[in-house]
């Protein structure tokens, strides 16, 4: 992988958000799930400066890059475990992010600015590293949120596209033909991923069996999404979207503002409607029909703002110029 540094020694890179298609949650636990990357990024720029500690600078607030304080946990359990691996560069830095992924909105902003900031700071310091080992560094940042995190949002930050994923084989690419528009709707309601994984945890340890009868099922709906999108076959990609969204709301990760939300999308004419991500809030997509995706996104902007149409596939880790 090429990196390309700008007129100093400064890097910048950027990945995607992601929305999860089907498999969400059921692929901590071994299931398929389908993910694809979004029109959406987040940049990490790395420079050397002349200030006595290294530091991050996001949304005009700063912190040095050492002082375990909490604030910016992704992004210094990254840098901890690259000091670990490859030691401290010789000069002082400072890491600016740049995120246009809502944080907390079940599109993978922690893992986006993960794999930018793994992927620029070892750049930064001059060492040439493979995607696996982008990918492992930024997974520590993921893990450092939520613990047990399938490394989902990981991937399709790394590697962008459209793709069939479990945690035992990785990720399997989706070829779609035809640019896909999918319409994501953020909900207004941020939540913590790990909140809602231990909700599950606590759903699996009471029902054990049927746990497992739904994520059986939900690994096949991957399998089935995998094929529709492969084929094209809209119609039949939306109502494996709505059995989807049924399989969330029986592990109790739906609420009923995303309800009537997914409802009203529906009413407008969507093909199909679920929650992407953990849920308990978050965002929420849905498969327009192509020829009116346009009219759906203005059917339901006037009450949830923070919605867009993002084409399918979508590029992964990028090295800006
Ligand atoms: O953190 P979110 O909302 O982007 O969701 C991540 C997807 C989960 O399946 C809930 C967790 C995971 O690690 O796969």
């Amino acid at each position: 992988m090429n990196a390309t540094s700008s007129n100093d020694d400064t890097i910048t890179t950027s990945a995607p958000g992601k929305v999860i298609l089907t498999g969400e949650h059921f692929v901590v636990h071994g299931s398929h799930a389908v993910a694809a990357a979004i029109n959406k990024r987040a940049r990490a720029t790395v420079s050397p400066t002349k200030e006595l500690e290294s530091e991050i600078v996001s949304d005009g607030v700063t912190s040095p890059v050492l002082r375990d304080d909490g604030l910016f946990q992704v992004i210094k359990s990254v840098v901890a475990s690259i000091f670990k691996e490859y030691g401290k560069p010789k000069s002082k830095f400072r890491i600016q992010i740049d995120s246009e992924i809502p944080q907390g909105s079940g599109l993978g902003s922690s893992a986006a600015i993960a794999v930018a900031t793994s992927a620029a700071l070892t750049s930064f310091m001059g060492e040439k590293m493979s995607n696996d080992q982008i990918r492992d560094l930024a997974s520590v940042g993921e893990k450092s949120v939520h613990g047990n995190p399938s490394g989902i949002d990981t991937q399709a930050s790394l590697q962008g596209g459209v793709f069939l994923f479990n945690r035992e084989n990785g990720p399997k690419p989706i070829r779609i033909d035809r640019a896909l528009q999918l319409l994501v709707v953020f909900s207004g309601r941020t939540r913590k991923t790990a909140e809602l994984i231990s909700k599950v945890n606590e759903v699996r340890n009471k029902n054990p069996g049927s746990f497992q009868h739904l994520l059986r099922a939900a690994s096949f709906l991957s399998v089935e999404v995998s094929d529709a999108l492969t084929r094209c076959d809209l119609p039949r990609l939306g109502s494996l979207i709505d059995l989807s969204q049924l399989s969330l709301s029986c592990i109790g990760v739906s609420t009923n503002e995303l309800d009537t939300l997914i409802e009203s999308l529906r009413m407008a004419d969507a093909l199909g409607a679920k929650i992407t991500g953990a849920g308990g809030g978050g965002s929420v997509i849905a498969l327009p029909k192509q020829e009116e995706a346009d009219l759906l996104l203005r059917r339901i902007s006037s009450d949830y703002p923070h919605s867009f149409l993002t084409p399918l596939p979508q590029e992964g880790l990028r090295w800006e110029m």
